[in-house]
């Protein structure tokens, strides 16, 4: 009944003047998008021509990098300045002007998008529908084949997962490991394999005395020398549907050997910077890096946070030295030197931000820390490409702070209004299953969501 009247409806005739307004509507909208388009290009190559207005629109080369940093500084042109890690921390040995700590005070505004940005910052995911759709499709159809090795192989202790729960800082690859040979994406047909899993630990070949730091990239090589021989996969692709994980940060040169493997592969890391020459942003996947904890803590909610912000650890880079100069003394920023004698969780307990400075690494384990205790991260990490980024909003659940503020640091964090610190908090409480791992494997938990960045990462590869 109701289909038929639709149905009717088309048939109808219409007015004159109806149908001259059909006539010229697709024109006037053509003109329309002609001219916005032009617009567009005109106030962009505007702002491009002049690097101050908008920084970060410029391509990272060193000198509009080395401009924004130092704006002001007269001497930056006898200082050699090239794109990695240690690059950037060289301005904190140069003077700065009190005039940019002033200028370069935060808008909170800015930094939680409500100043005419249209993000909704408190939303964790970016589009909960699609992660959710795809998900379940990635649950059901995901392959993986793994490439098998036996029990009595000299490197079984590398190439197969263990039985016991491994502990240590960089265990995250031997949990993803040990999840994935007990899930259901394994296949042992590889023609069903969307991707192939090369299983050697990078931690456990570094700690082998047969091939320690020194054999490690040669390993590497003769292993993908053997799967390329043996099997078809490898050379379909160059490798580009194969990928490894590794935590520790040794996993920056373990494929200098293997150029191709560097490049084509999907490498599941936790040193994950934009500007290390081993990790390529959208092809490889930021793993997110634990201690491992026995127990969860009890009391999330009713935990009293009285301090204002948390940190312990060596100082062993410019930007931590920075944050104890300024706030070694603080009341309101616990500031450490050193590892604290237990690491109980006390003290991010005791805290409403706990922060992830960079040490001399871009990864650390202080940042799932935090959220397993329930304290707001602040990431003080610059370039860090963290973890589940393309599907997390982070700034939802974290704080990012860039560097240059360390002495504003406190002002920033007591800027933070009650509601929206409890609406960070109560993200933290909602994305903390995200970044655990798990015996066995839970949905959504850190190994599904490895698997889900994987997921989005096959689809670009074509055999
Ligand atoms: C960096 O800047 C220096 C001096 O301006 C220049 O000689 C060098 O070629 C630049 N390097 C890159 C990678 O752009
Ligand atoms: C952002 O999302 C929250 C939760 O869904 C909602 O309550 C709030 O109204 C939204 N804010 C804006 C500005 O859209
Ligand atoms: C994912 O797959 C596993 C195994 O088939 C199943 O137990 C689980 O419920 C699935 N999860 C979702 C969200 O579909
Ligand atoms: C490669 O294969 C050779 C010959 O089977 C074997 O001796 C060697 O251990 C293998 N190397 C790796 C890294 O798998
Ligand atoms: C893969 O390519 C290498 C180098 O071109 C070649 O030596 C090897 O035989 C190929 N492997 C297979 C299984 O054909
Ligand atoms: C912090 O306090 C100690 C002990 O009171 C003092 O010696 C030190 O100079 C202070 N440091 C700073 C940066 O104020």
């Amino acid at each position: 009944m109701g289909k038929s009247s639709v149905y009717n409806a088309s048939k109808q005739q219409y007015p004159p003047t109806f149908k001259l307004f059909f006539f010229f509507l697709p024109i006037s909208l053509a003109i329309t998008s002609f001219l916005l388009i032009f617009i567009y290009i005109y106030t962009t190559s505007k702002l491009s021509t002049d690097p101050q207005s908008s920084p970060f629109l410029e391509p990272a080369t060193n000198y509009s990098l080395f401009d924004l940093l130092i704006p002001g500084s007269t001497d930056y042109e006898t200082i050699q300045f090239s794109i990695d890690n240690t690059a950037e921390d060289l301005f904190f040995d140069l003077p700065r002007t009190s005039s940019y700590a002033k200028q370069n005070q935060w808008s909170l505004g800015d930094l939680f998008g409500f100043t005419g940005n249209t993000l909704n910052n408190t939303e964790i995911y970016h589009d909960i529908d699609v992660f959710l759709e795809d998900y379940k499709e990635m649950n059901k159809s995901f392959k993986i084949f793994v490439y098998p090795h036996k029990p009595d192989d000299p490197f079984a202790n590398v190439l197969l997962p263990e039985d016991y729960n491994p502990e240590g800082p960089y265990t995250s690859e031997l949990y993803f490991k040990k999840a994935l040979f007990n899930s259901h994406f394994i296949t042992k047909d590889p023609n069903e394999a969307h991707l192939f899993y090369m299983p050697f630990s990078i931690l456990h070949l570094r700690h082998d005395p047969r091939i320690g730091p020194e054999k490690l990239q040669d390993f590497v090589k003769d292993y993908i020398f053997n799967i390329s021989h043996k099997y078809p996969f490898w050379n379909r692709t160059g490798g580009a549907d194969h990928f490894y994980t590794a935590c520790h940060s040794i996993s920056e040169i373990a494929m200098d050997k293997t150029v191709e493997a560097k490049e084509n592969s999907i490498q599941l890391v936790c040193t994950s910077t934009y500007f290390v020459t081993g990790y390529f942003p959208h092809k490889d996947v930021s793993l997110p890096q634990i201690w491992v904890k026995k127990h969860d803590p009890g009391t999330l909610v009713s935990s009293k946070r009285n301090r204002l912000a948390f940190f312990a650890g060596r100082v062993n880079s410019p930007v931590r030295a920075a944050l104890f100069k300024h706030w070694v003394n603080d009341t309101e920023i616990f500031a450490h030197f050193g590892g604290l004698e237990t690491n109980d969780g006390k003290e991010q307990l005791r805290s409403k931000f706990c922060l992830h400075v960079k040490g001399f690494e871009i990864n650390t384990a202080r940042v799932t820390d935090a959220l397993h205790y329930g304290c707001v991260p602040v990431i003080l990490a610059n370039h860090h490409d963290l973890p589940f980024t393309d599907i997390l909003n982070w700034k939802s659940f974290s704080v990012v702070v860039h560097y240059m503020d360390v002495p504003v640091l406190r002002k920033i964090l007591q800027g933070i209004s009650f509601e929206e610190l409890s609406w960070l908090q109560s993200n933290v409480m909602k994305v903390r299953k995200h970044f655990e791992w798990n015996v066995p494997a839970v949905d959504y938990d850190a190994f599904y969501m490895t698997m889900y960045e994987l997921w989005l990462r096959k689809s670009s590869v074509r055999v």
